[in-house]
């Protein structure tokens, strides 16, 4: 993944091991596919048990971070790459706040899930990329190269 522009048009989106084991994985696609992104890549991964600390590395100092960790590395994953305009910004918005609690009915975090942040570490069945920046670094952690794949939909005459 390579480009300036086409960096802000991409997002790394992982659905956590409880959005996976309830069910969740076909309502949190029709969320991203509905507002008319485009699924790039997709796989169900277990990660390895040192694995989340590359992708979780800068919140190494946290007191959640081993227990994020172990969690992240308990069973399957979805990883997914989305493309589209302002993906990362909308996609940041319909995930919601960390705290299930907090975040807007409609919203994934607030539709899907009840996990209190006090309980470390907070089980909130999604992760988005926070900007260009670390879509990039994740999306380069979770896929190889040639599993990134390129291909055109008819869709982006309608949408774009
Ligand atoms: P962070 O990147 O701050 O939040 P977000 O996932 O909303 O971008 O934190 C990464 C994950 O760490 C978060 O999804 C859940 C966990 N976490 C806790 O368990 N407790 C906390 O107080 C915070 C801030 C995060």
């Amino acid at each position: 993944i390579s480009g300036e522009a086409h960096a802000a048009k991409i997002i790394f989106i992982a659905i956590k091991l409880n959005g996976v084991q309830r069910g969740l994985i076909s309502e949190i696609i029709s969320q991203f596919q509905c507002k008319g992104f485009k699924l790039v890549v997709i796989k169900i991964v277990v990660p390895s048990k040192d694995f989340p600390k590359k992708h979780y590395h800068d919140l190494k100092e946290r007191p959640f971070f081993n227990g994020l960790c172990d969690f992240l590395s308990s069973g399957p994953i979805v990883a997914m790459v989305w493309e589209g305009e302002g993906v990362i910004k909308y996609g940041r918005k319909l995930i919601r706040a960390t705290d299930p609690k907090k975040s807007k009915p409609g919203t994934i975090r607030g539709y899907l899930a009840i996990v209190l942040i006090i309980l470390f570490p907070c089980k909130n069945i999604i992760h988005g990329s926070d900007r260009p920046e670390t879509a990039k670094d994740e999306i380069n952690l979770w896929f190889k190269p040639r599993e990134l794949v390129s291909y055109s939909s008819n869709a982006e005459k309608w949408i774009y």
